[in-house]
């Protein structure tokens, strides 16, 4: 019989932290479930994403360890998905240790380590940093243009 594991996530920006996470999610079992969460969901929780749902769901789907990608709606439906995929291990990373105890009563609950030193929000932060440093590039070059320029007003 086959071990279903189950997760979810937004995986915005996918990264690294989300393919270790997703590996070692599948080496517990045999078929992995990805939820990700849509658009209106994480808007509930006053999450924005830079990609949208569909492509989130695209590229998690496209994962060769993951065998099927839904959407993750509300933070009802966990019980439903592990009672429809006959879950037998329910797994996320460790920033959310003890908040799915609860799911215990229903199958194994793990939590497993995340990798250090990358997050979709420190990705973000790099994109903000990278784009002010080549504002600040354009904005010096802008400088010695109209430099030139006006020697020859
Ligand atoms: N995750 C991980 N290691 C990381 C980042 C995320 O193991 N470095 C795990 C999370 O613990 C979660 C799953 O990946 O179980 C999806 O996390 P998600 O919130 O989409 O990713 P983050 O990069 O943590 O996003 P954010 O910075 O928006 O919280």
């Amino acid at each position: 019989m086959r071990k279903v594991i189950l997760t979810y996530g937004t995986f915005d920006l996918f990264h690294v932290g989300h393919l270790n996470l997703l590996e070692r999610l599948k080496a517990l079992g045999d078929y992995l479930v990805v939820g990700v969460s849509t658009d209106e969901f994480n808007a509930g929780k006053g999450k924005q994403t830079i990609v949208p749902f569909e492509d989130r769901l695209r590229i998690v789907q496209a994962i060769r360890c993951v065998d099927l990608a839904i959407p993750e709606q509300s933070w009802a439906q966990k019980v439903e998905d592990i009672r429809r995929y006959d879950v037998s291990v329910f797994g996320m990373g460790a920033d959310w240790k003890g908040k799915f105890d609860e799911l215990e009563q229903y199958c194994e609950v793990v939590y497993l380590p995340r990798t250090e030193g990358i997050s979709s929000t420190s990705l973000k932060g790099l994109l903000r940093v990278l784009d002010k440093t080549h504002v600040d590039e354009l904005k010096q070059a802008l400088g010695i243009i109209s430099a030139i320029v006006e020697r020859f007003d």
